[in-house]
């Protein structure tokens, strides 16, 4: 597997892979990788002729009282695996590769879009997520890329850049990736103790609450929205920052399903803050 530090040696590896007739799949994430990372490379692999993964902490998505310096890294780690999986080149720039001295460039989807969710309470995430993915299709052109459904809102508001912004590049959301006893995986769960990680479980069981009650034919969004929250309030060590339930394209809350909804939840475990959701089809 290739290691690329700069943009430039990507650019040229990625045209020689082109000049061959090759296409290229593009994996941003942010390092620390588990198998969720990893089923996305998978999907790449199957997917594409190479497969370029990011790993690249980024500042500007990260306000400022959040994590960004405790973010958890081991990029030796995250090249085993991504080699096992069969990436053929990760792209690890510094952050002054990434953001020379003087940017002041920023993607911003401007709906409200960005605005919910995450967004109420993040309010300048979405706005450096598009900025560091559009620079990534930018330096990677790759033909497709790949986003977990576990970030939700992020995938949708993807969608809606490439839309907006006419990249020629094809994104597939993979779906969420858990452990056997169904909390979502998510580089943050390493932030847990012992005791908050068996109370992190209000996050999955609440999702499989609201599926159980939608399967059962219930139509009314804020009963199942409801429901769940009265689970995850159930839960000492947990603090729901939300629980919603919002049309799967547009993010704007809804109060039955019908069509696409996200239902989607962030709680705070302790200090840490997880995220899990799922999507009904509905009528
Ligand atoms: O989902 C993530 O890990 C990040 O938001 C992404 C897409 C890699 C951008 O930094």
């Amino acid at each position: 597997m290739i290691i690329a530090t700069t943009i430039a040696q990507v650019r040229a590896q990625v045209a020689a892979w082109k000049k061959e007739g090759l296409t290229v799949g593009l994996v941003p994430t942010m390092g620390y990788l588990h198998e969720g990372h990893a089923s996305l490379v998978d999907e790449a692999v199957r997917q594409c002729d190479r497969v370029v993964a990011s790993d690249f902490v980024n500042p500007t998505q990260f306000g400022p009282n959040e994590d960004l310096e405790a973010y958890p890294r081991d990029f030796d780690r995250d090249c085993a695996l991504l080699e096992e999986h069969g990436c053929a080149m990760v792209f690890h720039p510094a952050v002054e590769e990434m953001y020379a001295p003087g940017a002041a460039t920023y993607v911003e989807i401007l709906s409200d879009m960005p605005k919910q969710l995450c967004g109420k309470t993040r309010p300048i995430h979405f706005r450096g997520v598009c900025t560091v993915v559009s620079k990534l299709f930018n330096i990677v052109t790759p033909d497709k890329a790949f986003f977990g459904q576990k970030d939700a809102q992020q995938l949708a508001i993807i969608r809606q850049m490439v839309r907006d912004l006419s990249y020629g590049i094809e994104i597939v959301g993979c779906p969420i990736v858990r452990e056997a006893d169904g909390l979502a995986k998510s580089s943050r769960n390493t932030y847990l103790s012992e005791a908050e990680r068996q109370a992190a479980l209000v996050l999955s069981e609440s999702v499989f609450l609201g599926q159980k009650m939608v399967a059962e034919g219930e139509t009314d969004a804020n009963k199942i929205v409801a429901a769940m929250t009265e689970h995850i309030q159930a839960q000492p060590l947990a603090k729901i920052d939300y629980v919603s339930a919002v049309d799967g394209v547009t993010m704007d809350p809804v109060d039955q399903i019908a069509g696409t909804v996200l239902v989607a939840m962030a709680v705070y475990i302790g200090k840490t803050r997880l995220i899990d959701n799922f999507i009904v089809e509905g009528k």
